[in-house]
């Protein structure tokens, strides 16, 4: 892996640097515990979600332009108006349906929905939200007191999928964020890349792959029609295709909104892409480095969208569309959203339009983040997907 050279990153305040050492300390005891090596989806699992320690736990400022990396629903409330033209047909169809967010973050994206379905006059029973992190949900509870008073009482936290779902799922950047494996393709194997405790940090290693990551190579080679060549090194997400498998046991009737950063398998696994995908935040500077700042910075990786589709059609999900952000936004509204623009002030036009640009232009959020809608029932296809829809590419 060719590392950028952690000097070129801003260096960590002493309150994010003692953060730091007690995530690290916590890793290398759970590194001794397991006979010197985590598997890399144990090392991210810990760096992000270790309870009150990881990333995504403890309670630093992730989000927006005092933290480390910014989503769309930060971005523009555009993208939540957006999301929720789109929720409103589904749940318009189906008699008592909710909406359930994943990972809902700063609580932003939620704030922008609910308002969004309330002017659209099709507000949920209840909004649920499933978020992992403790921290996370007690800023979310703070922040929903506070800017949507009227319509807190409809807002739920619940600790596991439910059973028999019927509405509108949604998860933006959640994909990303579950924990991946990460191996090298050896002429005598598949193996699984660890980390270990080294000197003053950690350091890679390599073991065998367990049978499912090996299985999970071997069935993507199958698909591709081609042996990685040796030392590809690359990711698989066990995680996700896990995830998708619950949401299909969960959902009874309605839809699965996925945004996320991400590309089909062919472009995953092209020869070119020999050291995989992931990406870390750090006070808004992407490196490859995820060894570095434990718990300090967030650790991603980019999606296999034809995984999460397999997975998705495993479990009985039909896919009703694929498709770039940009081409979702275009499809869904955005010149619906946009019809006021000209009786707005020069200041609120420029703000706008850079919004605009960041949620669609291709070098910035427009190609590289794909939406993906599964679904199950008697659901016509969502009205974004009425210009394109790639799902072939997959
Ligand atoms: C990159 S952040 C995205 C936050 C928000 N959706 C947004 O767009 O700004 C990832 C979020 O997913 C949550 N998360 C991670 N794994 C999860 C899981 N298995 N179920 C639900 N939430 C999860 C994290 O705690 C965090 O809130």
């Amino acid at each position: 892996m060719q590392y950028e050279q952690p000097a070129t990153l801003p260096q960590p305040d002493a309150l994010s640097a003692q953060q730091c050492d007690r995530v690290a300390d916590h890793i290398r005891r759970r590194i001794a515990a397991c006979d010197g090596q985590l598997s890399f989806a144990q090392f991210m699992h810990e760096a992000l979600y270790a309870p009150g320690l990881g990333y995504y736990s403890a309670g630093s400022t992730k989000f927006g332009a005092d933290g480390d990396f910014v989503t769309a629903p930060e971005v523009s409330p555009l993208f939540g108006r957006i999301v929720a033209r789109q929720c409103a047909e589904v749940l318009r169809g189906i008699d008592g349906s909710e909406v359930l967010e994943f990972g809902a973050g700063s609580g932003k994206l939620a704030i922008d929905l609910l308002q969004a379905l309330e002017a659209l006059d099709a507000l949920p029973g209840s909004y649920n939200i499933l978020e992992v992190s403790a921290d996370l949900q007690e800023r979310q509870r703070q922040r929903f007191r506070r800017e949507l008073p009227q319509l807190v009482e409809r807002i739920r936290w619940v600790t596991a999928m439910p059973s028999g779902f019927d509405g509108v799922m949604v998860a933006n950047e959640v994909l990303d964020a579950l924990p991946v494996e990460r191996f090298v393709r050896r002429d005598s194997g598949v193996l699984q890349a660890c980390v270990t405790d080294k000197d003053d940090g950690f350091a890679w290693a390599e073991r065998p792959a367990p049978k499912p990551l090996a299985a999970a190579v071997a069935a993507l080679e199958g698909d591709l029609g081609i042996r990685l060549p040796n030392a590809y090194t690359s990711e698989f997400s066990l995680a996700a295709q896990a995830w998708i498998a619950e949401i299909a046991e969960s959902l009874g009737q309605g839809a699965v909104f996925l945004f996320d950063y991400g590309v089909s398998r062919r472009e995953y696994y092209a020869p070119e892409r020999n050291d995989g995908w992931l990406r870390c935040h750090f006070r808004h500077h992407a490196h490859n480095n995820p060894l570095i700042h434990p718990g300090i910075q967030d650790l991603t990786s980019w999606v296999d969208f034809s995984a999460v589709a397999e997975a998705a059609v495993a479990g009985g999900l039909d896919i009703l569309g694929y498709q770039t952000q940009s081409q979702f936004l275009l499809g869904a509204g955005l010149e619906a959203e946009m019809q006021g623009f000209a009786g707005l002030s020069l200041p609120e036009q420029l703000e706008l339009s850079g919004q605009v640009k960041t949620l669609t232009l291709p070098g910035e959020m427009g190609e590289n983040f794909k939406c993906m809608v599964l679904g199950r029932g008697e659901l016509a296809a969502p009205s974004a997907f009425q210009f394109t829809d790639r799902t072939q590419t997959l």
